[in-house]
């Protein structure tokens, strides 16, 4: 993994939008992998200008995103569907028929296999976003002392993320205790890995990423075995490296 310092969070997303500009005008059809949270919001911002103003292209390209909360409807507010298409796909010239969001509702192990089939048919992912949670989740793998769980899968969500995520809720009991993820497996066989990370809140989770061992008990650490990865952080989420 390689680890880029930028002043803020403006700068950290003017970078990732520029990664997503080169690798889309080197390939049109590229597959993306797509993140929900607070951290990605400037990068999608500038993406929608760089749309806009006719510089970058998503006509052709795919999407999967990392992760959905289990039970909820994709039109609930809190849903990863509703951001990605409020936040991202409701102003870029994607095809939404081309984007995809893990599905939460009915059988979930069936979706969650399906996920990855589609996944395999659509080539793999070329470019996977990332953010990263207070206790170096990624996507919604959670740490887990057993194994880095490799397929997409139904996850419990840890007590911590719970709190963390119940702002987007109206109280925290709304908050569902389990979610759809892309597995560890499924970013692994990413061919490009950016995670992002801004603010003084995920610098103990970075250093533990970036400095500690690999270890399932911070999932982003796999990370550094991937063969092109890199972090984009602003000073702050970097301040303990
Ligand atoms: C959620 C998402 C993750 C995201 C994390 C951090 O748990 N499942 O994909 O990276 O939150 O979110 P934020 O960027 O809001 O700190």
């Amino acid at each position: 993994m390689q680890v880029y310092v930028y002043r803020n969070e403006e700068q950290v997303a003017q970078a990732a939008a520029m990664i997503f500009a080169a690798e889309l005008a080197a390939k049109p059809n590229l597959v993306l992998g797509l993140a929900t949270g607070t951290t990605p919001i400037p990068t999608y911002q500038r993406l929608i200008a760089l749309n806009r103003d006719g510089l970058i292209d998503f006509s052709q390209a795919r999407s999967y995103n990392l992760d959905e909360y289990v039970g909820l409807e994709p039109g609930h507010p809190a849903s990863y569907r509703y951001f990605m298409n409020v936040k991202l796909f409701d102003h870029i010239n994607i095809d939404k028929a081309n984007t995809h969001v893990p599905s939460g509702l009915g059988d979930v192990k069936k979706n969650a296999d399906a996920y990855d089939a589609a996944i395999e048919e659509a080539g793999g992912i070329d470019l996977q976003l990332l953010g990263i949670g207070h206790n170096g989740h990624i996507g919604f793998n959670e740490p887990n002392p057993r194994a880095f769980i490799y397929k997409t899968n139904v996850v419990t969500l840890t007590p911590s993320t719970i709190q963390a995520n119940a702002r987007l809720f109206d109280k925290e009991a709304d908050v569902p205790r389990q979610a759809i993820s892309l597995g560890i497996g499924g970013i692994m066989n990413a061919r490009r890995v950016i995670l992002l990370a801004t603010g003084r809140g995920k610098a103990q989770a970075v250093r533990d990423a970036v400095k500690g061992d690999i270890t399932p008990l911070l999932p982003a650490s796999i990370l550094k075995a991937h063969r092109n990865a890199q972090f984009l952080l602003d000073e702050e989420a970097a301040s303990l490296l």
